[in-house]
């Protein structure tokens, strides 16, 4: 299927998750049911300044599938800048995603992220000049103060060229509290069909059929993913015995090794770990044991025990 000008083999996607969505990570997702995945957001001005660092964010993989590169940035021009030098660095993805959703401080203190929100014409120039590019553009947005507004701002995105606009149901000052609010996604996606992916709160398939039950194109799943890392292939309706699923993560915690280093491996079980302990007999120690674990050997270990 064709969902936001890329061929797709189905609408469940990894959202994008600053620190998280790296190389080692979207493989994993990528491998265990995701459609398509996103980077982190990457700044434009890190791109032009030639910041290692931001260029690292860059980083693509043979095995991963359709990716979304997101990009942030105050202004059009360093927006286009940016996507030019994510182009010449890394040929290999699908479209480019503009981060118009983020309410941390230090984003929106420079006018990037959900600032944005408060600039509709920005947010259009921007939009049409990346599109300039020749990739399919993806925005990520959030629930504005009221319907009304929320609908223009799509609108307008829509209009200068967006190929998909992903909505996340909190406000930016909500930041990531509260419950995301549905009903103005489900508006959205009446509003404008075959256009809209939905973002807030996916920890089930329920939610998931829930939003595609609204005529969403696609759903993000973010802090979902780490709550139930193998919800993807769920959805499908394929599931793993408890020992596959340590078996899958033992996997990817050496892939994360070889690629990030065992520190940023161990850190990413961490994320992991509640997943498989939850439902374990004494799994608020084993879950304590888990954070505290200072080698991927350790923690692998104590995934692999059933009770204390
Ligand atoms: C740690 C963290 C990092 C995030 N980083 C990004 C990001 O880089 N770009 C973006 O558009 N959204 C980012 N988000 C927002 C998520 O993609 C998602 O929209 C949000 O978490 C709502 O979904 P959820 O309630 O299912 O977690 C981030 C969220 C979290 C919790």
């Amino acid at each position: 299927m064709r969902i936001g000008g890329i061929e797709l083999s189905g609408r469940l996607f990894l959202a994008p998750l600053a620190g998280i969505t790296t190389l080692p990570v979207r493989e994993f997702f990528f491998e265990h049911g995701a459609a398509l995945t996103h980077t982190e957001m990457i700044s434009c001005a890190g791109l032009i300044r030639d910041n290692e660092k931001t260029f690292d964010m860059l980083s693509v993989s043979e095995r991963e599938g359709p990716l979304v590169v997101q990009l942030f940035a105050n202004d059009s021009d360093v927006l286009v800048s940016g996507g030019e030098v994510a182009l010449e660095r890394c040929g290999k993805f699908s479209a480019f995603g503009i981060n118009m959703a983020c309410p941390m401080p230090k984003i929106t203190k420079n006018g990037s992220g959900s600032a944005i929100l408060r600039k509709p014409s920005l947010a259009k120039d921007m939009t049409r000049k990346l599109k300039s590019l020749g990739l399919p553009v993806w925005v990520k947005i959030r629930r504005l103060e009221n319907d009304d507004e929320t609908l223009r701002f799509a609108e307008g995105l829509i209009a200068s060229g967006a190929d998909n606009v992903c909505i996340h149901g909190r406000t930016a000052s909500q930041r990531y509290e509260g419950i995301a609010d549905r009903s103005i996604i489900a508006k959205l996606a009446r509003e404008f069909p075959r256009m809209i992916s939905a973002s807030g709160d996916v920890r089930t398939v329920n939610d998931i059929n829930d939003y595609l039950s609204m005529g969403c194109e696609g759903v993000m799943i973010a802090r979902g993913a780490f709550s139930n890392p193998f919800m993807f292939e769920e959805f499908e309706g394929r599931f793993r015995t408890r020992d596959e699923k340590i078996g899958e993560l033992v996997n990817f915690s050496r892939r994360a090794d070889e690629i990030s280093g065992g520190h940023k491996a161990l850190v990413l079980m961490k994320r992991f770990a509640g997943s498989i302990l939850k439902f374990e007999q004494g799994s608020a120690e084993l879950r304590r044991l888990a954070m505290v674990s200072e080698s991927l050997d350790e923690i692998i270990n104590i995934l692999s025990r059933r009770n204390l």
